[in-house]
């Protein structure tokens, strides 16, 4: 009975999950990229990634944040940059098409199951994001992930992103718990690092076979889909 109560007292009161790239497929812009981009579809949607990335550490760690944009423009602002830099002329039209496309990108296929086992578990199940409240609120409808969520948090309240300790700090005052009673899940490496750095038990979902972070710290679990989560409560 007490082997059950401190293993019970182990496990995760909450989920929370990073959105982009984590429950949507960043990389699903790709197509599209392709049918407008022939033969280049898959280096701008990488590109457009790394620079979106960037332009938020850019501006998080510049003048205490006075450069902040909303994760929309910074996607926007990324996206431009990568079609500079491959010498692609973005159209207006193609821009709003890439954009739009951007605000309802793919789910992945094992999401909902997650969220419902977690939430029959009587686990509290969030995001705790970079996109802005906008592009959170679409993408998590256009997945059908609404009453699986018992919170929707955007870096946008503090006008910070990841890896900020002022962002991460948003899950412990959101779900009312400390760090080390909410599992961080993040499919970018780089999150699941900041997220152990900060506090939060992780799971890294390597779902690319890449390699982590060489800096010295592990996630506290690595897995290769969202289902991996599970093993969080497996002795439950
Ligand atoms: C997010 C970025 C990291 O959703 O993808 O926070």
């Amino acid at each position: 009975m007490e082997k059950i109560h401190s293993q019970l007292a182990q496990h995760p009161q909450a989920v929370l999950f990073d959105a982009y790239g984590t429950l949507l497929d960043v990389y699903s812009v790709g197509l599209l990229a392709e049918q407008l981009f022939p033969g280049q579809g898959s280096t701008l949607s990488v590109l457009w990634r790394d620079k979106q990335i960037e332009y938020t550490r850019l501006v998080t760690t510049s003048n205490h944040g006075a450069h902040y944009q909303p994760f929309w423009e910074l996607t926007r602002a990324g996206l431009r940059y990568a079609c500079k830099r491959l010498k692609l002329v973005l159209s207006p039209e193609h821009e709003a098409q890439l954009m739009n496309q951007y605000r309802h990108l793919s789910a992945f296929p094992e999401n909902k199951a997650v969220l419902q086992a977690l939430k029959a578990r009587g686990i509290v199940t969030g995001i705790l994001s970079n996109g802005d409240p906008d592009m959170l609120g679409i993408a998590v409808r256009s997945a059908g992930l609404e009453g699986l969520l018992d919170h929707v948090i955007s870096v946008d309240a503090v006008r910070l992103y990841k890896t900020a300790p002022e962002a991460y700090a948003l899950g412990e005052q959101a779900t009312g718990l400390k760090a080390s009673q909410i599992a961080f899940v993040s499919c970018n490496s780089w999150d699941a690092l900041a997220a152990t750095w900060y506090g939060y038990p992780t799971l890294w979902v390597n779902r690319y076979q890449l390699p982590f972070e060489e800096l010295g710290t592990q996630p506290t679990r690595t897995g290769s889909t969202l289902t991996d989560v599970l093993g969080f409560f497996e002795s439950v």
